[in-house]
């Protein structure tokens, strides 16, 4: 083998050096960040929707009397442990849960019919006149695979009323998803069931225990988990080997002690007066723990020819064990809960018509330095007027200006150039129609307001 010479070997070394050092002086690009797995960004062309669906809501609440609550987004991990149940999947696998700062074991809620318990227990809200009725809208986490329809940030709005045994309450509930969805412009189902009480439960669990003991080896491994921790979630698995077993299975509604039973036949009457459709399905279970009596779902209705299946929309239920789990005195409670991702999937899937968000009224176009001087008065006048009101303020050409305004859908667009400024004139330009007209500047709120009480523009 040639050896290389000493002097090229210093030269590739110098070489190198040289790379390494212009490698560490160039600025690195930095990093483009992106959401987390799972969770979504609610961008502006998406928010008539959002809008859409929380206004909705939020008049729903009110004309049935449900009170708007916000709980915190963190909570104690225990909480849910205690409230949804240490072997449910949420808890035992979707917490997103860790230790602070100061050592105490937290996490970010992963529904809030717990959080709302604690808060009726923690404010003493027993003494409030019964039922206290509430309303909430936020973010939700669970840590699941992220797939359509399953995120791990989402949102859910719900309505729970605390402090009321009555079957009327079940029943008003059940009735009050089933017209926002049909006002939401969606054809949904309901299915309704009742899983009994602690009691009852017990003789059905070791009834559906012995069915499946004699299926063990079909079971996939979970659910022989489940055989011993939490049986009747086994007839919720979607498993190949699982689901087809629950067809024989036994049902609860065999087992209902009195008291349950009459409190379901009563709620089926109620929901029979009101002629709200559903379908009885002895096997819903619901995937919470704290749930006494009737559980429900709302399902997306299943549309072969477009391929889109049955899903659910929201659920809930009865929990009149709750509070007390939690260290309050014994309060019989229901709720339910909605997702408003996938309330908007199925809006857009079926074309349901949704107003846009605030239209502009008024757009203002200005030309020139004397022109932006006097528009900054203006807007704040004929906002002040109650106009829905944008302008160009930081726009050169009115060419430009026009433009945006007619993107926008602006009604009427008012120009100020440097004539009108010198006239002490104001343009108005019906931007449907193209006709202008020249107004005297002074009198520009009160011309506006009478084009628009006309009801031209709203
Ligand atoms: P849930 O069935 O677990 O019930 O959730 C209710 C709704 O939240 C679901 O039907 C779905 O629309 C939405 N949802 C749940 N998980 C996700 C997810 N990963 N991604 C998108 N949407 C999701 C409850 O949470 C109970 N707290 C309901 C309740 C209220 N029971 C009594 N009161």
């Amino acid at each position: 083998m040639v050896k290389k010479p000493k002097i090229q070997k210093k030269a590739k070394k110098i070489k190198v050096a040289a790379k390494k050092q212009k490698a560490k002086a160039a600025p690195s690009k930095p990093r483009v960040f992106q959401t987390l797995r799972g969770m979504k960004d609610i961008l502006p062309g998406e928010y008539k929707y959002w809008h859409f669906v929380k206004n909705k809501a939020e008049n729903f609440a009110n004309n049935y009397g449900y009170e708007f609550i916000e709980t915190p987004i963190l909570e104690e991990t225990a909480l849910f442990n205690r409230a949804v149940g240490g072997e449910t999947d949420i808890v035992s696998k979707e917490m997103f849960s860790f230790t602070d700062r100061g050592g105490e074991n937290i996490c970010l809620r992963p529904e809030a019919t717990a959080s709302i318990a604690r808060a009726y227990i923690q404010h003493g809200m027993l003494n409030l006149p019964q039922p206290v009725k509430f309303f909430y809208f936020g973010q939700m986490f669970r840590h699941e695979r992220p797939q359509a329809g399953r995120l791990r940030a989402f949102h859910q709005f719900g309505f729970e009323t605390l402090g009321d045994g009555n079957a009327v309450i079940d029943a008003e509930i059940i009735f009050l998803v089933y017209n926002l969805l049909q006002d939401l412009g969606l054809k949904t189902s309901v299915q309704v069931n009742s899983i009994g009480c602690p009691k009852c439960r017990e003789s059905y669990k070791n009834k559906l225990v012995n069915y499946y003991r004699d299926q063990r080896s079909s079971l996939c491994e979970e659910c022989k988990k489940r055989l011993v921790k939490n049986p009747l979630r086994i007839l919720d698995c979607k498993e190949a080997g699982c689901e087809p077993l629950k067809e024989g299975a036994p049902q609860i509604v065999d087992y209902l002690c009195d008291d349950c039973k009459n409190h379901f036949v009563r709620v089926l009457e109620y929901l029979d007066d009101a002629a709200v459709p559903y379908n009885l399905n002895p096997y819903l279970v619901r995937g919470l723990d704290y749930y006494t009596k009737t559980v429900f779902e709302f399902f997306s209705e299943e549309n072969q020819a477009t391929g889109q299946k049955a899903e659910a929309l929201g659920g809930g239920g009865r929990y009149d064990n709750l509070v007390e789990v939690l260290g309050g005195r014994p309060t019989p409670a229901c709720g339910v809960a909605l997702g408003p991702e996938r309330l908007i999937t199925k809006i857009k899937e079926n074309n349901v018509d949704v107003p846009p968000l605030i239209v502009p009224d008024i757009f203002l176009a200005q030309l020139g330095e004397q022109a932006r001087k006097k528009s900054f008065a203006l807007i704040e006048d004929l906002r002040r007027a109650g106009f829905y009101i944008t302008h160009g303020l930081t726009k050169e050409g009115l060419k430009k200006q026009l433009e945006i305004a007619n993107k926008l859908g602006a009604r009427y667009a008012l120009i100020l150039g440097q004539k009108e400024v010198i006239d002490g004139t104001i343009i108005i330009r019906d931007m449907e129609g193209g006709s202008q007209e020249i107004i005297d500047f002074v009198k520009i709120v009160q011309e506006m307001k009478k084009k628009i009480t006309n009801g031209i523009a709203k």
